[in-house]
C-alpha cells in the first residue's frame, strides 16, 4: 500500500494521505540554518547545532505523534469553524490534502469548506531564516472572511537544558514585538548575542507571544482558545513559554487568491552593537530589518526559491543516469544524492529519531558520508575533512564525535573506537579522487585542536595507519577498543549495571579482544594510503604500507577465516565471535562484506566462499541481516549487541549501512545480477509499494529494517541519518554502474545485471563533462572503451590533454 507517489519530473515525493504510518519528513536548509519538517508541518528549526542553537521547540516521542511544528490555522470568521491546511494539529477531514517534499522545500496544502490553502516552506540560500509562503484561495461562489493564524513555539536555545531545567527556564523567557515582528530574546540580556524573529507580510494584525494566552489553559495545539474565539490577545511573554503567533484577516472575493509571507529567522549581532540605544536592554534591530523586509516581499521570496531550485539542479547535475530501472534512476538522480546532503550536514544528530541532543558529528560517520557527498560540493568536503582531522588525537586515535558549533571533540564520549582513524584515510582518499586536489595533504592541521600542534594532513593519515600497528592483539589482528564499526560489539565492557553506556564503559584492559572487521578496513585504508604515497613519490613508504597490508591479509587468512566465511572477532577470553563453533552469532555481515570489498581472498576463492555463505545465511527478501543466529539473551562479554531483542538493530536486524559492502563485494566478483538484486531489496523506492509494512519514507534509506527474527520483519526504523545513504550511493554509482573516481581519472567498469542492454550517464568530473554510453553486446563485464571516438586500452579515462570541456565515452560490454 502506498501513501503517495514520486513526481520525478519535479523531483518531489507527493504524499496524498496525511496519516502516514510514521511522520514522513524532509529537511529545510543545507548550509547553516536547518529545519526538520514532516508531512503535516511538524518539526523544528535550529542554527548549525541542533542542541546548542535550537530555535523552535519540539517534543520527541509525543502523543499524538509528531505534535508541534510550523502550524497555520484558518478560521472562517462567519461560521467560526477553524482548521489547519496541513491536517495536524486540528486533523479535520480535508479535501485534496497533498504534501510535496522537494529538494530543500516542502509544500503542504488542502481544501476545506471551499477554501484552498497551501504553504511552501523553505530556507533561502546563504540566509539564516526560513520562509513560509501561504496562499489562500476562495473557491466559493460567495465572499469569505477568513482569519489566518501562524504559530511556533520558541526553544530557549540549548535543547537539552530547555527540556530539563524548568526551575530556571520558566523565569528567563523574554520577547519584544515591534512593527508586528516578534523577537525572541531569551538570555540576550546576558551572554547571547543572537535572537530569533518571526514576522509576517501583513501589517496591523494581532499577535501572541505567551503560550498559555494563545492556547488557553489545559488546551493543546489542536484547539487554541484564541483561534477558536477568532482573536489573538497581543500577549507579551515574561518567563514561561514564549511563542510566536500572528493573526491576519483576509476578505476574499469569490475566486480571489491572496498570499501571505511569514519569515522565521535567526540573527547574530556584533557583541558591541547588541542594544539600541546603547546602554538600553532593547535589541538592536538595525542590522536584521533589511533582511526581514526583503523576504516578506513575495517576489523576493519567489526569487529565492528559484535560486534554491537552480542550486539543486547544479548539485544533481554532477551525475545523472538513465538505466532500465526506474528505482535506480530515481534514487541516484534525485533522492539518494539528496539524502547524502542531509547526512553530510547532520551526521547522526537531528532527525525524527535523533533528538539533536545526544550526538554531534561522528568521526567515522562524517568521513564515510563523504563517499556519497564529495562529488556535489568538494569544497565543503574539504573543509569537513580539515575539521575532522583537527579533532584527531596525537596518538592517531580520534574523538568519536565533535560538536558542529564548537568544532571540538566531545569529551563525554571520548575515543578508543579503534576503527575510527582509518575512516579519515578513506574520506581523504575519496576527496582527492574526486577533486584531484593534492594540496589538501599539505594543509597544516592541529591535533586535538591544540594551537601549535599543526602538522600536514598527510601526517595525520600516517598516524591513523600506525594507530592500528601499535594496537595489535594476540593473533596479530587489530585490537577492537571500545568497539569497531559496530558500536554495539563492546568486547571490553562487561557491564552489569542498568543504564550504563556500553560504549563508554570499559572494564577490561583491552589487550585481548580483536576485530577482523578492522583488519579488513586496515587493508583497504592501507592500500589507499599507499596509492597516495606513491603519487607523492614516497616509494619506500609505499613499500612499508604494502608490506603491512600483506601481513594483515595473511593474518586474516590464518586467524580470521572460519572455513566457510570470515570470523567477526575474538572476545576478551580469546574466544571466537562469528564462527561455526558459536551457538549464536555464527556468521556476521561486516567482516565478510568488508574483507571482500577490501580485496581479501579474491584470487584464491575465499572471497567467493564468504559471499556464498553470506547469501545463504544472512540474505532475506528485505535485505541482508547483520548476523545469524541472533543473540537470544544478554551476554556480558558481548555488550550492547546482545541487548537488543532478536531481529532489531545490531542484533540481526537488516542494518542497511553494511548491505552495500556486500553489494560492492559482489561486483568485485563480477556478479552484477546479485549485486543489483541486493541493492533493490533495500532501495526505498523499490519498497514503496509495501509502505504499510516498511512504514518509513519511501524516498530515503533507513538505518534499519527489522530482520527475519523480529515479529515486524520488513519494518524500517530510523530513516534519513544513516551511513546507508553514502554507501549505497557509492555502491550503485561507482561499483554497479562502475563510473568510478580514481586518483588518475575516471574509471569505467560497470558490473550491471545481464538483462540490462546498457545505460547512459553524464558525469561532471574535475570541470569536464563526460557523456557516457554503455552498450551491452555480451553477458560479461569486459569493456572496450572509446573516448571521443578513439579506442582506449583498459578502462581509465584520463582528463583531456587539450582542455576540452566535454567528452564522449562509449563502452561496449561483452
Ligand atoms: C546505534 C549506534 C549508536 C549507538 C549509541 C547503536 O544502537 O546503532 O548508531 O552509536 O547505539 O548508543
Ligand atoms: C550507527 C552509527 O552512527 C555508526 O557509527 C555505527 O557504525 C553504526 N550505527 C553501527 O553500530
Amino acid at each position: 500500500m502506498k501513501f503517495g507517489y514520486f513526481d520525478d519530473l519535479k523531483r518531489e515525493y507527493v504524499i496524498t494521505q496525511p496519516d502516514t504510518p510514521l511522520p514522513w519528513i524532509n529537511y529545510l536548509g543545507c548550509q547553516a540554518y536547518f529545519g526538520i519538517i514532516s508531512n503535516t508541518a511538524g518539526g523544528y528549526s535550529f542554527y548549525r547545532d541542533a542542541r546548542l542553537r535550537r530555535i523552535t521547540r519540539y517534543r520527541y516521542n509525543n502523543v499524538p505523534m509528531d505534535f508541534g511544528g510550523r502550524y497555520i490555522y484558518l478560521r472562517d470568521d462567519e461560521s467560526k469553524e477553524f482548521w489547519s491546511p496541513s491536517w495536524q494539529p486540528t486533523r479535520n477531514n480535508l479535501k485534496n490534502y497533498t504534501c510535496r517534499h522537494g529538494l530543500g522545500y516542502t509544500t503542504i496544502g488542502s481544501e476545506y469548506a471551499g477554501i484552498e490553502a497551501s504553504t511552501r516552506y523553505f530556507v533561502p540560500l546563504d540566509e539564516t531564516l526560513e520562509i513560509w509562503q501561504l496562499t489562500v484561495t476562495n473557491k466559493r461562489a460567495v465572499k469569505a472572511s477568513i482569519s489566518a493564524f501562524s504559530s511556533i513555539e520558541f526553544c530557549l536555545w540549548d535543547a537539552q537544558d530547555d527540556a530539563t531545567n524548568f526551575q530556571r527556564n520558566f523565569n528567563t523567557g523574554q520577547v519584544e514585538v515591534e512593527d508586528g515582528v516578534i523577537y525572541h530574546k531569551t538570555e540576550y540580556r546576558e551572554r547571547r548575542n543572537h535572537f530569533a524573529y518571526f514576522a509576517t507580510s501583513e501589517k496591523g494584525g494581532s499577535f501572541d507571544t505567551q503560550r498559555e494566552a494563545f492556547l488557553g489553559s489545559y488546551r493543546g495545539w489542536d484547539k487554541p482558545a484564541t483561534v477558536e474565539a477568532g482573536q489573538l490577545t497581543n500577549s507579551i511573554a515574561h518567563g514561561w513559554s514564549p511563542i510566536g503567533a500572528h493573526q491576519v484577516k483576509l476578505d476574499l472575493a469569490p475566486g480571489e487568491t491572496r498570499q501571505i509571507v511569514f519569515v522565521l529567522g535567526y540573527h547574530e549581532n556584533p557583541v558591541a552593537e547588541k542594544f539600541d540605544p546603547p546602554g538600553s536592554q532593547i535589541i538592536n534591530k538595525k542590522l536584521v530589518k533589511p533582511t526581514i523586509a526583503k523576504y516578506l516581499d513575495a517576489k523576493q521570496a519567489d526569487a529565492a526559491f528559484e535560486q534554491l531550485r537552480q542550486y539543486w539542479d547544479g548539485l544533481l547535475g554532477v551525475f545523472q543516469v538513465a538505466t532500465p530501472d526506474v528505482h535506480t534512476n530515481r534514487m541516484v538522480n534525485i533522492w539518494n544524492a539528496y539524502q547524502c546532503m542531509a547526512t553530510f550536514n547532520m551526521s547522526r544528530s537531528a532527525s525524527f529519531y535523533e533528538s539533536g541532543i545526544g550526538r554531534g558529528l561522528g568521526f567515522r560517520d562524517s568521513n564515510q558520508d563523504l563517499l556519497g557527498f564529495v562529488h556535489m560540493a568538494p569544497i565543503r568536503a574539504r573543509e569537513r575533512i580539515l575539521d575532522l582531522a583537527s579533532t584527531q588525537l596525537p596518538s592517531g586515535g580520534a574523538y568519536h564525535q565533535y560538536q558542529p558549533l564548537t568544532k571540538r571533540g566531545n569529551n563525554d564520549i571520548g575515543g578508543d573506537f579503534n576503527d575510527d582513524p582509518h575512516w579519515l584515510i578513506v574520506g581523504v582518499s575519496a576527496y582527492i579522487k574526486e577533486a584531484g586536489d593534492w594540496s589538501i595533504l599539505d594543509e597544516p592541521v592541529p591535533y586535538d585542536n591544540q594551537p601549535g600542534s599543526e602538522k600536514p594532513l598527510y601526517e595525520h593519515l600516517q598516524r591513523s595507519f600506525n594507530y592500528t600497528l601499535s594496537r595489535l592483539g594476540p593473533h596479530g589482528l587489530p585490537l577492537i577498543g571500545r568497539a569497531d564499526w559496530n558500536d554495539c560489539l563492546n568486547l571490553n565492557c562487561f557491564s552489569d549495571t542498568p543504564g550504563q553506556s556500553c560504549q563508554t564503559t570499559t572494564n577490561k584492559d583491552g589487550k585481548v579482544a580483536e576485530s577482523v572487521f578492522i583488519a579488513g578496513l586496515f587493508v583497504l585504508a592501507g592500500r589507499e594510503l599507499a596509492a597516495i604515497a606513491s603519487h607523492r613519490g614516497l616509494e619506500s613508504e609505499v613499500a612499508s604500507y604494502i608490506a603491512e597490508v600483506v601481513k594483515m591479509d595473511q593474518v586474516v587468512r590464518r586467524h580470521g577465516w572460519d572455513g566457510e566465511w570470515f570470523l567477526r572477532a575474538y572476545d576478551d577470553f580469546g574466544a571466537k565471535i562469528g564462527s561455526k563453533e558459536c551457538e549464536e552469532g555464527k556468521i556476521f555481515i561486516e567482516s565478510n562484506g568488508f574483507c571482500v570489498l577490501a580485496g581479501i581472498g579474491l584470487e584464491d576463492g575465499l572471497a567467493a566462499k564468504a559471499l556464498e555463505a553470506t547469501g545463504k545465511h544472512l540474505a532475506t527478501k528485505h535485505g541482508i541481516v547483520l548476523q545469524q543466529p541472533p543473540y537470544s539473551q544478554y551476554y556480558l562479554n558481548l555488550g550492547e549487541i546482545s541487548s537488543y531483542p532478536p531481529g532489531y538493530k545490531e542484533n540481526a536486524g537488516i542494518f542497511c549501512h553494511n548491505n552495500p559492502w556486500v553489494i560492492i563485494a559482489e561486483t568485485r566478483l563480477g556478479h552484477g545480477d546479485l549485486a543489483h538484486d541486493y541493492y533493490s531489496r533495500i532501495n526505498p523506492s523499490a519498497r514503496e509499494a509495501i509502505s504499510d509494512l516498511h512504514r518509513c519514507e519511501p524516498y530515503v534509506y533507513a538505518q534499519m529494517i527489522a530482520g527475519k527474527d523480529a515479529p515486524s520483519f520488513g519494518e524500517a526504523k530510523n530513516s534519513w541519518l544513516t551511513g546507508t545513504a553514502a554507501w549505497n550511493y557509492y555502491a550503485i554509482v561507482q561499483w554497479i554502474l562502475g563510473i568510478r573516481t580514481t586518483l588518475d581519472g575516471l574509471e569505467i567498469a560497470p558490473v550491471i545485471p545481464k538483462s540490462w542492454p546498457g545505460f547512459t550517464a553524464t558525469r561532471v568530473f574535475r570541470d569536464v563533462t563526460y557523456n557516457i554510453a554503455i552498450d551491452r553486446k555480451g553477458a560479461g563485464n569486459s569493456i572496450a572503451l572509446t573516448v571521443d571516438g578513439a579506442p582506449v586500452n583498459g578502462n581509465l579515462v584520463t582528463p583531456p590533454a587539450d582542455g576540452r570541456k566535454e567528452v564522449t565515452v562509449k563502452a561496449i560490454l561483452s
